[in-house]
C-alpha cells in the first residue's frame, strides 16, 4: 500500500516492507512531536503572555507526575526505535547461508559484475526471483556506493577491501541501479539495471551467456598456475608456502603468535601485501602481487581457493568476508 505513495520506490525485496515500515514509524513520531511542540509554543505564548506592567506569575513548585510522564514516554519510544531498527539492520547485514554469490567491481564509471559461472556483465545484474543473492564488492579506484532503491539496499564499495550486501527479490522486473557516492565527473552516469527473472528464464539467460565463458573458479585456477602460486602452495603441504587446501574459513596461526580467520579479506591481503601476516612455520619469502593482479583476478583467485574446501570438520566452504578487518595494510 505504501508503495503507491508518490516518491516511494516499488517494494521488490524481502526487506523492503520492513525498511519502509520503520521509516514511516520514525517519520510519524517526528511529525507528531514537531506539531505538538509547535502548537504548544504558540498556545503558551498567547495563554501566558504579559497582560500588564504589574503582572507577576505564580511560583512553580515542580510536578513529579509530569516529569515522570515526559521522561518515561520518550524513553519507551526510543527503545521501540532501537530494537526495531536493530532487528531490521541485522537482517540487512546478515546474508543467509544459502545465498548465491555474485561479485561486483566498481570503477570510474561503471559496475562490473561477475557470476560464479563465469558470465560477466557491465552496468547490469541478472538474478533469479525468490533466491537470496550475496554481493561481494570492491572498487578499482575511489569510493562508490551500490544502491538499488527497489530492494532498499545501499552499500559503499571501497577500494582495498571487500564489502557485502544481500537481497532476495520478490518480483520479476527491472529495477534501477545507482551509484550513490559522488565519484567524479561521470558519477551521474554510473547507473544500470537489475533484471529479476523467473528461475527458468534465469537459467536460460545464464547458459546463453556461458558459452565460451570460464567459471570464476577455473579462471582463478588458471591464474594460480600463471602467476606461479602453484609452485610454492602445493596441495601436499610440502611446498615452501602453506598448502591452501581447507584454508578458507580456517583459523590461521601467525608467526607473531596471533591468529586470524582466513576470510576473503585475509586472502586478498595475503596476495597483495604478502608480508603483512606470516603464517607460523613459514619464511616471509612470498613476493607481493600488487599491480600484477586486477580486482577481478583477485576475486577469481579467491573463488578458486574456495573450491579447495573449507576447514576440515566444519562443513562446506565458508564465505566469511569481513568488511572491517582490512585495516593496517
Ligand atoms: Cu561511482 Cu558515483
Amino acid at each position: 500500500m505504501l508503495s503507491r505513495l508518490p516518491f516511494i520506490p516499488q517494494q521488490a525485496s524481502t526487506v523492503a516492507a520492513d525498511v519502509d515500515g520503520l521509516f514511516f514509524f520514525l517519520v510519524a513520531v517526528s511529525t507528531f512531536f514537531a506539531l505538538l511542540i509547535a502548537v504548544m509554543v504558540v498556545y503558551f505564548a498567547i495563554r501566558y503572555r504579559r497582560r500588564s506592567a504589574s503582572d507577576r506569575p505564580h511560583a512553580i513548585e515542580g510536578a513529579l507526575g509530569l516529569e515522570l510522564l515526559w521522561t518515561i514516554i520518550p524513553f519507551g519510544l526510543a527503545m521501540v526505535m532501537f530494537f526495531w531498527s536493530a532487528n531490521v539492520y541485522t537482517r540487512l547485514e546478515r546474508p543467509p547461508d544459502n545465498a548465491m554469490q555474485v561479485f561486483v567491481v566498481g570503477k570510474q564509471w561503471m559496475w562490473k559484475v561477475q557470476h560464479m559461472e563465469g558470465v560477466r556483465e557491465i552496468n547490469a545484474l541478472h538474478v533469479p526471483v525468490g533466491r537470496p543473492v550475496k554481493l561481494t564488492m570492491t572498487s578499482e579506484d575511489v569510493i562508490h556506493s551500490f544502491y538499488v532503491p527497489a530492494f532498499r539496499i545501499k552499500q559503499d564499495v571501497l577500494p582495498g577491501r571487500y564489502t557485502t550486501a544481500w537481497f532476495q527479490a520478490t518480483q520479476a522486473g527491472t529495477y534501477h541501479l545507482f551509484c550513490a557516492e559522488y565519484c567524479g565527473t561521470m558519477h551521474s552516469g554510473m547507473i544500470g539495471w537489475v533484471t529479476v527473472m523467473e528461475p527458468a528464464d534465469y537459467e536460460a539467460w545464464l547458459s546463453g551467456g556461458k558459452t565460451g565463458a570460464q567459471s570464476l573458479a577455473s579462471a582463478g585456477e588458471q591464474l594460480f598456475q600463471q602467476l606461479g602460486c602453484v609452485t610454492c602452495h602445493r596441495d601436499d603441504g610440502q611446498g615452501r608456502g602453506p598448502s591452501l587446501v581447507h584454508l578458507p574459513g580456517k583459523t590461521v596461526k601467525l608467526q607473531d603468535g596471533q591468529t586470524v580467520v582466513a576470510d576473503d579479506a585475509y586472502l586478498r591481503e595475503s596476495i597483495l601485501s604478502s608480508q603483512a601476516k606470516i603464517v607460523a612455520g613459514y619464511q616471509p619469502i612470498m613476493p607481493t602481487f600488487k599491480g600484477l593482479v586486477s580486482e577481478e583476478g583477485l576475486l577469481q583467485l579467491i573463488a578458486y581457493i574456495k573450491t579447495l574446501g573449507g576447514p576440515e570438520g566444519g562443513g562446506g566452504a565458508t564465505t566469511a568476508s569481513a568488511t572491517t578487518s582490512t585495516e593496517g595494510h
